[in-house]
C-alpha cells in the first residue's frame, strides 16, 4: 500500500466484482441501442476501460475533458470543456462514465450539454458517489459505491495528478493536501 494512503476504502477485488455487475446491467439495458460510452478524462479513464470490456455489445467510445477542480480538493463550481468529443452525438444513446459524483456540478452541466446536442438518451454511470457533497441533484443510473465525504484517490482518481494508477480506492492522508 502507498504510504500516502490512510485507509483502503474499496479493494481491487471489490472493484472487479462491481464493474462486472455494472457491465451486465448496462448490457441488458442497451441491447439493440446505439450505445456511446463517454469517458470523462482523466479520472474516469481507468474505470471506462474496465467497464467497456464487461459490456458484451457493439458500442463506441469517445472522450471529453472538463475542468472543475484544479489542484485543490474542493469544487470551484466552474465547469469548462477542455477537450470536446470528436463524435456527433445526435440520436445516440449516451452513457456518461465518470469516476465520482461529488457536488454534481460537473455532471449536471455535461448532461445538459449532451441533451442540447440532440442525444436520444443520456444516462450516467459512476464508480463512486459522494452524496454528502451534493449541491446539484443529478440522476445516477448506474452507481458503483457510495462513499463518505472523504477525499479519495486511486482507480483513476488523483490528487494533483498523482495516485491515478493505484488499483484500489483509498483515503488520502490529510497531511498530503494540507502541507
Ligand atoms: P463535482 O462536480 O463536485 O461532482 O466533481 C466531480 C469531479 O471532482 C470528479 O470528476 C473528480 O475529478 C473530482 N473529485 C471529487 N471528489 C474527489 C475525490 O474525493 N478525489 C478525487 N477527485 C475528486
Ligand atoms: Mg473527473
Amino acid at each position: 500500500m502507498s504510504s500516502d494512503i490512510l485507509e483502503v476504502l474499496i479493494t481491487e477485488e471489490e472493484i472487479r466484482e462491481k464493474v462486472a455487475r455494472l457491465g451486465e446491467e448496462i448490457e441488458n439495458d442497451y441491447r439493440g441501442k446505439d450505445l456511446v460510452a463517454i469517458c470523462i478524462l482523466k479520472g474516469a479513464a481507468v474505470f471506462t476501460m474496465d467497464l467497456i470490456r464487461s459490456i458484451n455489445l457493439p458500442l463506441t467510445i469517445d472522450f471529453m475533458s472538463v475542468s472543475s477542480y484544479g489542484n485543490t480538493t474542493k469544487s470551484s463550481g466552474v465547469v469548462k470543456i477542455v477537450k470536446d468529443l470528436d463524435m456527433d452525438v445526435s440520436n445516440k444513446d449516451l452513457l456518461i462514465v465518470e469516476d465520482i459524483v461529488d457536488s454534481g456540478l460537473t455532471l449536471s452541466y455535461i448532461m445538459e450539454v449532451m441533451r442540447g446536442r440532440g442525444a436520444k438518451s443520456v444516462s450516467l454511470c459512476t464508480i463512486l458517489d459522494k452524496p454528502e457533497g451534493r449541491k446539484k441533484d443529478v440522476h445516477i443510473s448506474y452507481r458503483g459505491f457510495t462513499i463518505p465525504n472523504e477525499f479519495v484517490v486511486g482507480y483513476g482518481l488523483d490528487y494533483a495528478e498523482k495516485y491515478r494508477n493505484l488499483p484500489y480506492v483509498g483515503i488520502l492522508k490529510p497531511e498530503i493536501y494540507t502541507k
